[in-house]
């Protein structure tokens, strides 16, 4: 029994046009690059989770295809809101479970348990810019304040989102966390959150997060282990489509 992690699978078995193709060699054949490697590692009592942007389908039916092919792949799939997901209103998770009831689960405002661990997460969000760049040195000199601003409303969401799972698993007994986010833990180049604050707060072990791409893009936030949470960035691309091993 082991669990894993993948991100951003980015399919688009229904909407060919959406092909990542064009983002470079890493993303050639992709999906079956990720299923090779799924179906090698993941055994059937395994859990796999997924953290986000799975399908390029805007509705239930241009996902088909993609949600089909996330389902063959082995084990049990938990499935995290990417903000490309647009078949998944944050309002319809719920909705999404009886639909795809003991196929698919979504994980938001709940939480599924792997041996003694519970395992919570929700969308997340960081600020990503727009900054303002000095063209002489390539030095940031400003951000939109606007944005930056929104940015905050959008984390309080997410971190309400977060708790609502984490209070129910602690209503259930459980006291051993691992945290799924489909944003970085932190905006990039910081290292503070209130992401990171309920991690250490509840003391999480990790922090599992994707939607960055591309090399320049990796190290936007913090990966290994600080104060005392281990974190890992698992976007397809970065791991050229490996899930990782998050427990035994
Ligand atoms: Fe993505
Ligand atoms: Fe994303």
């Amino acid at each position: 029994m082991a669990l894993y992690a993948l991100g951003d699978l980015h399919l688009s078995f229904g909407n060919p046009e959406k092909s990542q193709e064009r983002f470079g060699r890493i993303w050639h054949d992709h999906e079956w690059k990720a299923k090779k490697n799924i179906e090698k590692m993941v055994k059937p009592d395994d859990t796999l989770v997924l953290t986000g942007d799975h399908s390029w389908g805007n509705n239930l039916v241009q996902c088909k295809r993609d949600l089909d092919f996330i389902e063959a792949f082995p084990g049990r799939k938990i499935l995290l809101r990417g903000n490309h997901d647009h078949f998944w209103p944050a309002n319809k998770t719920q909705k999404l479970n009886d639909i795809f009831d003991g196929r698919l689960f979504f994980l938001q405002n709940n939480f599924y348990s792997y041996k003694d661990y519970a395992l919570v997460g929700t969308k997340g969000f960081c600020f990503e810019g727009p900054f303002y760049v000095d063209r002489r040195n390539g030095m940031i000199t400003g951000y939109d304040k606007d944005a930056y601003e929104h940015a905050k409303v959008l984390v309080e969401r997410e971190k309400k989102r977060l708790m609502t799972g984490i209070d129910a698993a602690r209503a259930a007994g459980y006291s051993k966390f691992i945290i799924f986010l489909h944003y970085p833990p932190t905006s990039i180049i910081e290292t503070d959150s209130a992401f990171t604050r309920i991690a250490e707060e509840i003391g999480a072990e990790q922090v599992i997060y994707s939607h960055s791409h591309g090399k320049e893009r990796f190290h936007d936030s913090i990966q290994g282990r600080y104060h005392g949470v281990k974190y890992s960035l698992v976007s397809g691309d970065y791991l050229n489509f490996r899930p990782i091993r998050v427990l035994k």
